[in-house]
């Protein structure tokens, strides 16, 4: 059987071709996670540094309003959203801020306008747009089928609050929720869930698969009504 001998070394070819492929993705993930991790670190020693020195975090966030003439006909002038299905920004977390320039700039995540805004900034302008709008008040957007708040309330302590933290306030990385707007909410849940490509992350992803749309309105409402 000679034929046998060439298909052999066809498939062994295949088996060496998806091997090498296997490993250099595998290289790209880790090369890009280790880039995460160094930006992380960065972003956290820098935030620290400003929170120590209460004169840089004043110039900080005053040039931070100066970066956000812009951003007023969307988010408002208080960091609470004027139009619909664009996020508050106040009381957000700022280290979550800039993570989120840096994926709307790097194609993780895809907004025309925001994808656009973001690669004109600087690491320094993020960090000063985001302790700005840190610095405002949260005030509940509210709205919502408020008939469904007990089930939205027992979902987000069943399965949100290990992330974003006790009554929504969000931690470490993790967004703010409480106080977002309804509309915002379940259009994200419904991005990470459907895979649209808009926004995509593996553990909001594995969280949305188990919500229908009856838990996303109701936790939905819930955060739209938290202070
Ligand atoms: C034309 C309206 C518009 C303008 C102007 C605008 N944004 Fe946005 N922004 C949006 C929308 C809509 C989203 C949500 C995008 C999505 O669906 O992923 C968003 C998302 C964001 C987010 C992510 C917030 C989160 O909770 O994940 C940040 C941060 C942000 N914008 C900051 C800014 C800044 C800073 C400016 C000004 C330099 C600005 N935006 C200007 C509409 C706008
Ligand atoms: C394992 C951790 C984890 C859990 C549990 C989790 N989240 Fe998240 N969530 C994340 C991460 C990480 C992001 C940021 C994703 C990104 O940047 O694309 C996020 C982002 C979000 C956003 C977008 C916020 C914004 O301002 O744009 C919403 C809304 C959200 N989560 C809702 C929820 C809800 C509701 C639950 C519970 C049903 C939940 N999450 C549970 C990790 C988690």
């Amino acid at each position: 059987m000679r034929s046998g001998v060439p298909t052999r070394h066809w498939l062994l070819s295949l088996f060496i071709i998806v091997v090498a492929l296997m490993l250099m993705s595998q290289t790209t993930i880790a090369n890009s996670m280790e880039e995460t991790v160094k930006l992380r670190e960065k972003l956290e020693s820098r935030i620290a540094e400003i929170a120590k020195n209460k004169k840089l975090h004043a110039q900080m966030v005053s040039e931070g309003h100066d970066r956000t003439v812009l951003c007023r006909s969307c988010h408002g002038d208080d960091g609470i959203a004027v139009k619909p299905l664009a996020p508050n920004l106040a009381g957000q977390n700022p280290a979550y801020i800039v993570d989120q320039f840096q994926r709307f700039g790097d194609g993780r995540r895809n907004d025309y306008l925001m994808s656009n805004l973001a690669k004109t900034f600087s690491f320094e302008d993020k960090i000063k747009i985001a302790l700005y709008y840190a610095d405002m008040k949260m005030k509940p957007s509210g709205g919502g089928d408020l008939s469904l708040l007990p089930a939205g309330e027992r979902l987000y302590k069943e399965v949100c609050v290990k992330c974003h933290g006790k009554n929504g306030r969000g931690q470490e990385g993790y967004a703010r929720l409480a106080g977002q707007r309804h509309d915002y909410v379940v259009k994200m849940l419904k991005e990470f869930r459907d895979r649209t490509g808009k926004r995509t992350n593996i553990w909001m992803t594995g969280v949305a698969i188990r919500l229908d749309d009856r838990d996303m309105e109701a936790v939905a409402t819930y955060l739209a009504n938290l202070d």
